[in-house]
């Protein structure tokens, strides 16, 4: 009778597994390359943070939605470290890859070079995550298919995306208002460059 009833639920599994629709990552991953204008400086000559932004957002996006075959918006972007600056007169090539996917969210991983032509030198300028999530024609968050992991790599991204949001949403519970305790941190407040003047 068990065995009876495993097998029924392996048999399920596999119909669910075989009707859910599963995705290469190869076939959304995307690059573009752009070449950095005077207009996008800022005062000292070097390329806009924004403006490198304004580009991840825009692969991320074109990643997500093509994986999706949906229109996507952006839920939010992973610390995005300049480590970097970017010169006037380089190019710029941005790859976006799907790490993870959810019921209806993805997490693109991005990778921002940029290279100098004369000498071909070519420098890391950013890495980032963004989770961008798939809306259907009545703007409403509709599921998308998952991925195909087909290396150790793969593997590696995807369980990364699962503990960083887990990570993420125990970092946030500890500090919602409701239960923020300052007492808690007067401590750790005590060497830093701030000062408590509490309005009663
Ligand atoms: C983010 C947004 C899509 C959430 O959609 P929602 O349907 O209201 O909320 P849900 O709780 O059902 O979440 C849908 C998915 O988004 C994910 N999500 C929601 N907020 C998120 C956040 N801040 N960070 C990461 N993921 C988030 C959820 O985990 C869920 O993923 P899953 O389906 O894979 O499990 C919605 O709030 C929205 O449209 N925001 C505006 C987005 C936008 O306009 N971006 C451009 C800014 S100019």
């Amino acid at each position: 009778m068990g065995i009876k009833i495993i097998k029924k639920n392996l048999l399920k599994l596999k119909i669910l597994q075989m009707i859910k629709k599963f995705k290469n990552i190869e076939d959304s991953q995307l690059t573009i390359t752009e070449l950095m204008l005077p207009s996008h400086s800022n005062f000292s000559g070097k390329i806009h943070g924004g403006h490198i932004l304004n580009l991840m957002d825009q692969i991320a996006f074109a990643c997500a939605s093509k994986h999706s075959s949906n229109y996507c918006v952006t839920a939010s972007v992973n610390k995005v470290d300049f480590l970097n600056p970017i010169e006037v007169g380089e190019l710029l090539t941005l790859k976006a890859s799907v790490n993870y996917t959810g019921r209806t969210s993805m997490v693109i991983g991005l990778r921002v070079e940029s290279e100098n032509i004369r000498t071909g030198e070519t420098k890391h300028c950013n890495s980032s995550y963004f989770t961008m999530v798939a809306k259907d024609e009545n703007e409403k968050s509709t599921p998308v298919p998952g991925i195909i992991l087909t290396s150790k790599d793969e593997v590696r991204r995807y369980a990364r995306s699962i503990v960083r949001q887990n990570e993420g949403s125990k970092r946030t519970s500890r500090f919602n208002s409701n239960v923020f305790k300052i007492e808690d941190y007067l401590n750790l407040l005590k060497e830093s460059n701030s000062k408590i003047e509490l309005k009663a």
